[in-house]
């Protein structure tokens, strides 16, 4: 990784994901015993109906290369040199062979894909139809993790098999009946069982604890705090019973959790289980579109588009062919399922360059698209629409799964490509 030095850049800044703003939620329904009860398996709407073929599935999770972000595939990890979060875990925590001086000014700038959810049991936490959606239409589930799933160039159909396979295991828990459950009690244990450290419950009043993060739960507490999910989306996401099961014993479904047993006996657990199905949730409220700022009056080089924007996070999966040890990486020689594009942003010619269309011709990034803007800022207004919570069905957000570009830096490239891309 001798040539990654020539990658390094001033301090990355951090824009984490999910920065949505939260409405003050209507308060419980004092002991209003809302009931769910529980059938085995999920609900009506959900896992019922038929699952797709596992066998295809594990195919398609080779060919998406799944393992080159996460663990639980069924398949080994991705080599050091191809592995998002590996080889970046493994530098931050010293195992990578490199000066000390050179990993330490990698450190400061390794902000994402440093941590991901294993898919270890993943259907012990996530319905079958769940996961299939989410691979379709990936949103952000988690509030303090930068990173997201990536939209891949995945069909529902594919979706559907990928998502039996990863379920394969699972199995659906004894029933359990929510009647009596008492969701105000459910809420005062959330509170005092410390659930906050860690979680986020989006649309209903916070959960006290976030003062005390990251510190109550060492010894790795930003993975603990980063991995949590947003609560909002359990009653999705699991159906009664597997949510019982999971709040009494974490590690008996998932081994590799870093959520803790909290001690709940079986009673508390479903007080609990009645508080997340039923706490009435302020509607997710729509976040903000980042501002889209004038073009700049003052001259805009190369340099600064590659300094502020390229070199910082595009060329990580757009790069010279032999940057990364032979791979330009997804976003030019091609993976995660996607086939070359040939787009290389490590360098003025690369960018002039452009890209591969379906058919293997080359074309511009700077052609204006039916939206207006050309493809390259295109990419970049995608993810901001993404960010948002509006996926663009045609043009999918770059950087792919990371967070989108600042308004300043959109500012630079858009102002860059005004003036005629000076060199
Ligand atoms: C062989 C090790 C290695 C692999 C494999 C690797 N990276 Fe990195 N990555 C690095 C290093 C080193 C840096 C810091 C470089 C710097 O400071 O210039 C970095 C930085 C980044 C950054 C910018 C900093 C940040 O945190 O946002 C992004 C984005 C990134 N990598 C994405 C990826 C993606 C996506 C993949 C998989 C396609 C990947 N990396 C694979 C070593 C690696
Ligand atoms: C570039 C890295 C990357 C790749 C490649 C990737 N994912 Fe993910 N995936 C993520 C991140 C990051 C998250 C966490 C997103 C969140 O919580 O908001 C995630 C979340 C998930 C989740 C939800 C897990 C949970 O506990 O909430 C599933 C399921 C999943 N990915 C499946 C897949 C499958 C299947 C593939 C291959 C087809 C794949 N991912 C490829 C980065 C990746
Ligand atoms: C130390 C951090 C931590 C604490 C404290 C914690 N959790 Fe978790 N919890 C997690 C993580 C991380 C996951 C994701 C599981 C995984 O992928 O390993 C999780 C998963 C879950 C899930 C699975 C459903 C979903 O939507 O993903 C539920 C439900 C849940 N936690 C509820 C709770 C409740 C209720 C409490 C308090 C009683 C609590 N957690 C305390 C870290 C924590
Ligand atoms: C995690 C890897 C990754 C990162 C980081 C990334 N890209 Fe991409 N990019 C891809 C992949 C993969 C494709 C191909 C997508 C497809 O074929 O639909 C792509 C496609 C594109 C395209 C469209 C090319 C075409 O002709 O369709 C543009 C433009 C682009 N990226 C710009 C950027 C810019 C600018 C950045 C940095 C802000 C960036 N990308 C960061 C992986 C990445």
């Amino acid at each position: 990784m001798r040539r990654l030095v020539v990658g390094i850049v001033a301090a990355a800044e951090f824009a984490a994901c999910g920065g949505e703003e939260r409405a003050p939620a209507p308060a419980t329904g004092a002991a209003s015993a809302v009931v769910a009860q529980a059938a085995p398996g999920a609900q009506a709407d959900d896992d019922t109906a038929p699952p797709g073929d596992a066998d295809r599935g594990k195919k398609l999770v080779l060919r998406f290369e799944c393992n080159r972000c996460h663990d639980g595939t069924g398949f080994a990890a991705a080599a050091q040199d191809r592995h998002c979060v590996r080889c970046h875990q493994d530098i931050l925590a010293g195992r990578f062979s490199a000066p000390a001086d050179t990993l330490a000014r990698w450190r400061g700038n390794l902000v994402t894909l440093r941590e991901v959810p294993s898919l270890v049991s993943i259907g012990a936490i996530a319905k079958r139809a769940w996961i299939e959606r989410f691979l379709i239409d990936p949103r952000d589930v988690r509030p303090h993790l930068a990173s997201t799933m990536p939209r891949l160039a995945i069909t529902r159909a594919e979706a559907h098999d990928v998502a039996a396979y990863l379920t394969r295991d699972a199995h659906p828990a004894p029933p359990v009946s929510l009647a009596g459950a008492d969701p105000a009690r459910g809420r005062a244990l959330v509170e005092t069982r410390g659930c906050g450290g860690c979680h986020e419950l989006s649309g209903a009043a916070p959960l006290p604890g976030a003062d005390q993060r990251p510190a109550a739960f060492a010894p790795d507490p930003r993975t603990q705090v980063a991995l949590a999910p947003d609560l909002r989306f359990t009653r999705d996401r699991l159906g009664p019973a597997e949510l019982v099961r999971w709040l009494l014993d974490p590690k008996a479904q998932k081994p590799d959790t870093v959520m803790p047993s909290l001690g709940l006996t079986p009673a508390e657990a479903r007080d609990v289980a009645a508080y997340l199905i039923t706490a009435p949730l302020a509607p997710e409220a729509p976040r903000p579109h980042a501002p889209r700022l004038p073009l700049l009056a003052r001259r805009v080089s190369f340099e600064e588009v590659e300094l502020r924007v390229l070199r910082k996070t595009c060329r990580h999966c757009h790069s010279e062919p032999d940057y990364a040890l032979g791979d330009g990486g997804p976003g030019n020689s091609g993976g995660l399922g996607f086939a070359p594009r040939g787009l290389n942003l490590g360098s003025y010619g690369g960018v002039a360059a452009g890209s591969l269309d379906d058919h293997g011709e080359r074309r511009s990034v700077f052609t204006p698209q039916p939206n207006g803007a050309s493809r390259l800022v295109g990419s970049l207004l995608a993810r901001q629409d993404e960010e948002a919570g509006r996926p663009d069905p045609n043009v999918r957000g770059m950087p792919l799964g990371l967070p989108a570009v600042t308004p300043e830096e959109l500012q630079i490239v858009e102002s860059w490509v005004a003036q005629g891309r000076p060199q």
